[in-house]
């Protein structure tokens, strides 16, 4: 696990994006991993901005999403589906045939916690075996929630799952909740890659900024690894780099820090 520190956000988004675009000039059929939520935003920028003015291609570029909130149409502004056409795709050359966000809405969701709609659970398998049939993820972006999440797989998340519904914790919709009108709308449920379908990716690039993110980095870089800390498991992956700001790396040892 390589820990690299930055000195701000925008210098972390920077970095993240220089370690993808050179992936994607090594290999332009890339198959990219993305990620949702504030963290991201800065890396894209700074991807579209190589697209526009250093002629980055996409055009062969296949991504795969790792989660999407059940019960959001893609057109609402809150889905991730949303999110990605809006802060990347609209932006750059990709081949919208190339482009896999999870679904969210399977008609009337109808499951409970230990049984979940059919129609979810073919979508999920579905979504694991397209994966497989592009020869699986080549570098896959995440963020970490404030306790420990990666994708939706919430703390106590099996290390080994598959793509599949979580509930999502109170505390993650209570995080989320300042993107919608009241927590009321925050969607209860999610598909989600699982941790064993995140850690088959080749490459993992884990980024975080911010002091609020500072305990849940120090727990995935230096903790025990445990599905309490979902992010921990990183620490298992023979290529993750964890990328962060300042903020994020505040609670670090020195001794596992690189500055580069
Ligand atoms: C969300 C997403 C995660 C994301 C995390 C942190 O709930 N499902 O993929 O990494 O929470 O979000 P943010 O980057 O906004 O702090």
């Amino acid at each position: 696990m390589l820990v690299v520190v930055r000195e701000n956000y925008d210098a972390m988004s920077k970095e993240a994006a220089h370690i993808v675009a050179s992936r994607i000039r090594k290999k332009p059929n890339l198959v990219l991993g993305l990620a949702t939520g504030s963290t991201p935003i800065g890396l894209y920028k700074e991807l579209i901005r190589l697209h526009k003015e250093e002629g980055l291609d996409f055009s062969k570029v296949v991504t795969f999403n790792l989660d999407e909130y059940i019960g959001l149409p893609p057109n609402h502004d809150q889905s991730y589906a949303y999110f990605m056409w809006e802060n990347l795709f609209k932006h750059i050359n990709i081949n919208p045939a190339n482009v896999h966000v999870p679904q969210g809405m399977h008609g009337e969701v109808r499951f409970t916690t230990y049984e979940t709609d059919p129609k979810i659970e073919a979508f999920c398998q579905w979504y694991e075996d397209e994966i497989k049939r592009y020869g699986g993820i080549d570098i896959q972006v995440l963020g970490i929630g404030a306790n420990g999440h990666i994708a939706f797989n919430e703390p106590g998340s099996s290390l080994g799952s598959r793509t599949r519904v979580k509930t999502l914790t109170e505390k993650t919709r209570q995080d989320n909740a300042r993107f919608f009108k009241s927590i009321d709308e925050v969607p209860k449920y999610a598909v989600t890659m699982g941790i064993g379908t995140i850690m088959e990716s080749k490459e993992l690039l884990l980024l975080a900024n911010g002091e609020g993110k500072a305990k849940a980095v120090k727990a995935a870089v230096e903790g025990p690894v445990t599905a309490m800390c979902p992010a921990s498991v990183l620490q298992l992956h023979p290529k993750a780099i964890i990328v962060v700001d300042k903020g994020a790396a505040a609670d670090l040892a020195a001794e596992f820090v690189y500055y580069g």
